[in-house]
């Protein structure tokens, strides 16, 4: 099966973005998304809404791929989806679309973890990204993740460390509603951030022990020094916008850092291998850029088509799973919690 064409379809459905891909073998033919804009107006996912629009959009998105990639149906080596972690709902639609289509053709089923996905995004095979070399540490950062990963080989991963309560992408949107910038704010605080000075205001860091995250209390003291500095100047924000994205930014970036540091000194391991819609953010970027250079780190940050949710990163762990004949069964569910290290 290694050395002839294998066409993977992948669906993606695990929160607001209803995607397929197909993939030859690691190369990427298609990889269409379609972003639910509904929740915009809501400042946030909408889990009723999400699953509904998921419904609407999956059959014209599932077209859609095979017709960019120009592939029959009857072609498809086998069919991949997303069983979780995510919305049930959201879930659901993916997984009852994947499980039909891969009946009615007759082919394989393979069910993929998201959060291994996003790690494994790395290996798809594109000349704007390298594969980073086993063991490396994985960050997943996101609106619905953030978790360091030692990544031992494509099917042996083993949490580090993860958010005990926000996701480090809704630290950025929250801090962002509270600026009344609108949703998703995490590009917006990025692009006045690079504007502004990040040591112009100080917020506290969270003192969580080993490589945990918590974002929760980042949004309370923001909360609290808006109320208190509009208070005393209600134009506080219009005039002081871009100094206190920097400093938000900043103080998120430490955050990261500073767990990407212990996690590099507790395994002794220096290749770092990003993903998840935040590593758009050009301050981790720099960061990581710097790190090479200072630490001695390796760093990987895959195409940021990649990076966010996107159904080629199911598809590559679709193949991987494809060749080791690691098929579902049709009685599979969808799985709203779904631990990385447990899907092998
Ligand atoms: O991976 P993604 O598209 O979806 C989730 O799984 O959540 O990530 C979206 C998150 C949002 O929170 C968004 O604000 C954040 O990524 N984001 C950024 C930037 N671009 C996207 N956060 C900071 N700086 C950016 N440039
Ligand atoms: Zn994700």
């Amino acid at each position: 099966m290694k050395n002839q064409e294998n066409f993977i379809l992948a669906i993606e459905s695990s929160c607001d973005d209803t995607s397929a891909a197909v993939l030859c073998n690691k190369k990427v033919l298609s990889n269409v998304v379609a972003t639910q804009e509904i929740h915009k107006k809501y400042g946030g996912v909408v889990p009723e809404l999400a699953s509904r629009a998921h419904q609407q959009n999956i059959v014209p998105v599932v077209h859609q791929a095979l017709a960019q990639a120009n592939i029959d149906k009857k072609q498809l080596s086998a069919i991949a989806f997303t069983r979780g972690p995510g919305l049930m709902g959201s879930l659901l639609v993916g997984t009852s679309f994947a499980k039909s289509l891969a009946l009615g053709l007759n082919i394989p089923l393979i069910e993929v973890n998201h959060m291994q996905a996003h790690i494994l995004a790395h290996f798809i095979e594109d000349e704007a990204q390298k594969a980073p070399k086993f063991p490396f540490l994985g960050m997943t950062i996101s609106g619905g993740h953030t978790q360091i990963v030692l990544v031992k080989d494509y099917f042996d991963m083993e949490i580090l460390g993860e958010t005990l309560d926000d996701a480090v992408g809704e630290a950025f949107d929250k801090s962002a509603k509270l600026l009344g910038l609108p949703y998703p704010g995490g590009p917006l605080v990025d692009k006045h951030a690079k504007l502004g000075d990040e040591k112009a205001f100080e917020f506290p860091k969270p003192k969580v022990p080993g490589l945990n995250f918590s974002f929760s209390g980042l949004k309370t003291s923001i909360l609290y020094f808006i109320q208190k500095k509009t208070k005393e100047n209600p134009e506080f924000i219009n005039k002081n916008i871009d100094d206190i994205c920097a400093s938000i930014q900043f103080t998120i970036l430490e955050i990261l850092m500073d767990k990407l540091k212990l996690a590099v000194e507790q395994t002794g391991i220096k290749q770092i291998a990003i993903g998840g819609g935040v590593a758009a953010n050009s301050g981790i970027r720099d960061r990581l850029e710097n790190a090479k250079n200072k630490l001695g780190w390796t760093t990987y940050i895959p195409k940021f088509a990649y990076c966010t949710d996107n159904a080629a990163m199911i598809g590559i762990v679709g193949y991987l799973k494809f060749l080791e004949g690691d098929f579902a069964k049709q009685n599979v569910a969808a799985k709203a919690r779904y631990k990385i290290s447990n899907s092998y």
